[in-house]
């Protein structure tokens, strides 16, 4: 605890005192858990869970395309049993690691069952990953859809949860949605539509619009959250777009988030590609001679924090 007082990376979020506001957010890189102990070991705040569910899609059409801008992604749920994520999710809370887990299912009774289930393996946070955009026939989300989630987990557990949503129309409802039903953080955004074409042929790539990734959605992810906070929204906030160096983390707690999230940079060189940020996120601060508390929210205008 000393340590963390003195550490002016240490940050807060769901309940759990981090080392650094890095957190690994969910994915096909989160659903091992040899990954998530390495990640863990190579700095990271805190590490989401690929998102558990009880019925995922079978396997075939998973397919990544790489973007000068990022990635486009038609990746869905974790294959691995309830059974064996709880297996899992009971030996890192043996080992007290910062692991979030991320889940979603197909009702909100569901959710609520699977959630209770996690909460009994020891787990100390969840993430609601409610907001795929590539389940079958896309998202299209709502205000009262994000509720009923929300509520129905809340009605289950007093665990720390975040419900991630993705950046879109009508963000403003949607988190008052999720922080009217028991929210008790914002992860923002996962993937948004994105869609590629293969000029000489017209073929649209991968079949069809999916899940677009990485630094060509980080602009548009920080103007929201630049904006929710400047329209008065409290709620701890994770942002998640598109960071790959220390400064675009700078760049998120600058706008008002609590903690940030990196996921497609680390699909090249995983582990350092971590470090690199942790590390590089740590020596940024000791150059500028902040503290990530004195850095949330520095972007908005006075009071606005
Ligand atoms: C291949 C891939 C798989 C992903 N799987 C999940 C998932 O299972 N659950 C989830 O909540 N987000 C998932 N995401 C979204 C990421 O966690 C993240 O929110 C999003 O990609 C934006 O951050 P980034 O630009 O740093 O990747 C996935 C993203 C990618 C690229």
């Amino acid at each position: 605890m000393t340590r963390l007082l003195h550490n002016p990376a240490a940050a807060e979020i769901l309940g759990l005192a981090l080392t650094s506001p890095v957190v690994v957010g969910s994915g096909l890189l989160t659903d091992q858990e040899r990954n998530i102990r390495r990640l863990l070991a190579a700095g990271a705040g805190a590490v989401v869970t690929k998102t558990i569910h009880p019925n995922p899609a079978p396997s075939g059409s998973e397919r990544l395309l790489h973007l000068p801008t990022g990635m486009i992604n038609s990746t869905t749920y974790s294959r691995r049993g309830i059974d064996q994520w709880c297996a899992m999710l009971r030996r890192f809370a043996a080992d007290r690691l910062p692991v979030i887990a991320s889940l979603h299912a197909d009702s909100p009774a569901e959710l609520a069952e699977l959630a209770a289930a996690v909460a009994d393996t020891g787990c100390r946070a969840l993430e609601l990953g409610i907001s795929c955009m590539n389940e079958d026939g896309g998202l299209t989300d709502t205000a009262e859809r994000v509720a009923a989630y929300t509520g129905a987990v809340r009605s289950v557990t007093t665990l720390p949860f975040s419900v991630k949503l993705a950046a879109g129309e009508r963000v403003r409802e949607r988190v008052d949605a999720a922080v009217a039903a028991g929210a008790d953080a914002i992860t923002l955004s996962d993937t948004i539509a994105g869609l590629a074409v293969d000029p000489k042929t017209g073929r649209v790539l991968l079949g069809g619009t999916f899940g677009y990734s990485g630094p060509g959605i980080k602009p548009l992810v920080l103007a929201e959250i630049y904006e929710l906070r400047r329209s008065g929204v409290q709620v701890p906030l994770m942002g998640s777009g598109g960071v790959q160096s220390a400064p675009d983390v700078a760049e998120y707690l600058s706008v008002g988030a609590d903690a940030v999230q990196v996921y497609t940079a680390l699909h090249r060189n995983m582990h350092d590609s971590l470090a690199g940020i942790r590390e590089g996120f740590d020596d940024w601060l000791r150059d500028h001679g902040g503290t990530v508390a004195a850095l949330v929210g520095r972007s908005l205008p006075k009071g606005e924090a």
